[in-house]
């Protein structure tokens, strides 16, 4: 047994520093916008996800009954449980909410190529704001995390739609509310599953052939003039859209983004702005993917509020990451080693790492009986910085040996002076 459950991941203390470095950038790319970081439990209610408009997520759930006979999930997702925390406190929280989290999710999918059953998931959203330029706000924070870890815009895309394409499409064929969201989750799969398919759910939705054409032909667009045209004057998905992508020119970001009507979201509650983030080479699944989603809490039994934000997933942007050569080599985080080179001085080594902890220095005491061959060796690989030595005659006149690693000079050091 030493394989863990299919589709879940260990993380050694190599992968775990590479994990951290990753979570670093995202929080300091939402903290540089203004969003504080809240967290929930892994385990949820069940009917947090008993959404009914057919989506993938709902019938992936990881759910089982408590002893206590309580139907619980692990969450698939960040969302739901946001909404939840919101809920509990409307009114009382000052708005706009801004808040981070980078949760585990769990999704029992087919594992493939950045796919897992598990996976971190960054969430940044905002809450209480139905202003476009939260929207275009959540897009300053993505490009100022992948400008962060060394992305530029020739790596990846933003396409950018809104759901009130679709929504002004079907809604002059009769179609809207939970209907309308159960189309869109059809139409979103289009990319991924046969033509025949796709037609047939949809005919059972009620769409006929030259509703299906019409579908078809408004997610070819890729320019706003298009749209523009095809949706006609007075189009408020058009004109929701322009303004996003002036405010996109205005943050400075328009080299990332792009128009795409074919962005959908495989999600019921999005109503607004959908986006998703690509690498330009198409070899990856979506980056991260987000969007509006205004009236999730009534679905919940609450009062609605507008929200928007996105989820980012830790698995393919680091496919991508490793493919750009972008993962920069970590140390452990040792920065001295100590060793006694005999054991009389073993308790003189172990004060001398006190007083360095003290200071604030990462130490590796070395605890056994060890020659300075293997310290050397350790040191290297470990990436400490010093090794501190601990040798009679150095110690009886009150110094330690400090040797640097890097220019491998070596002196004397005063005790007090650690
Ligand atoms: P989602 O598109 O289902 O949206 O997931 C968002 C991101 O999470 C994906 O783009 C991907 O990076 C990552 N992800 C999802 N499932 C997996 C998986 N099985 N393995 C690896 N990575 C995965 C949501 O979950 C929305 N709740 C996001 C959101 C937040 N919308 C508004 N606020």
């Amino acid at each position: 047994m030493t394989k863990g459950v299919r589709g879940t991941r260990d993380f050694y203390p190599e992968d775990m520093r590479i994990r951290n470095w990753l979570f670093d950038n995202f929080q300091s790319a939402a903290r540089s916008h203004g969003f504080e970081e809240y967290d929930s439990s892994v385990l949820e209610h069940e009917e947090l996800y008993t959404r009914k408009q057919g989506e993938e997520i709902t019938q992936q759930l990881y759910n089982f009954e408590d002893k206590g006979g309580r139907k619980v999930a692990l969450r698939p997702e960040m969302t739901p449980s946001l909404a939840r925390m919101v809920m509990a406190r409307a009114g009382a929280l000052p708005t706009p909410i801004k808040w981070f989290s980078i949760p585990q999710c769990w999704r029992y999918e087919r594992t493939q190529r950045g796919r897992g059953r598990e996976h971190y998931q960054w969430n940044v959203d905002i809450w209480g704001s139905d202003a476009i330029q939260a929207d275009a706000e959540l897009l300053s924070v993505l490009v100022s995390f992948f400008e962060g870890v060394g992305l530029n815009a020739d790596d990846l895309v933003i396409r950018i739609s809104s759901r009130k394409v679709l929504e002004e499409v079907l809604g002059s064929l009769g179609i809207s509310g939970d209907a309308f969201a159960a189309t869109c989750i059809i139409v979103d799969k289009m990319d991924k599953l046969p033509a025949e398919a796709v037609e047939q759910q949809l005919s059972e939705q009620g769409l006929d052939s030259d509703a299906i054409a019409a579908i078809q032909s408004t997610l070819g667009l890729s320019d706003l003039d298009s749209l523009a045209s095809a949706l006609g004057e007075g189009s408020e998905a058009v004109a929701e859209l322009a303004t996003l992508f002036d405010l996109v020119d205005a943050y400075g970001i328009a080299d990332w983004v792009a128009f795409d009507a074919s962005v959908v979201r495989g999600l019921a509650y999005y109503t607004g702005p959908v986006f998703e983030a690509h690498d330009r080479a198409g070899k990856l699944r979506a980056i991260c993917g987000g969007g509006r989603y205004d009236r999730l809490l009534s679905s919940l039994g609450g009062n609605d509020m507008p929200a928007t934000g996105f989820g980012f997933g830790d698995m393919v942007i680091m496919e991508l990451l490793n493919e750009k050569g972008l993962v920069p080599d970590l140390p452990s985080g040792n920065q001295d080693i100590v060793i006694a080179i005999n054991e009389d001085l073993r308790s003189a080594a172990m004060s001398v790492a006190t007083k360095l902890r003290a200071s604030g220095r990462q130490v590796d005491l070395v605890l056994e009986d060890k020659r300075m061959k293997w310290a050397f060796r350790h040191a290297e690989r470990t990436g400490a910085q010093r090794l501190v030595m601990v040798m009679p005659d150095e110690w009886a006149a009150g110094n330690v040996r400090i040797k640097e690693l890097e220019s491998g000079e070596e002196s004397d050091v005063a005790l007090s002076d650690l």
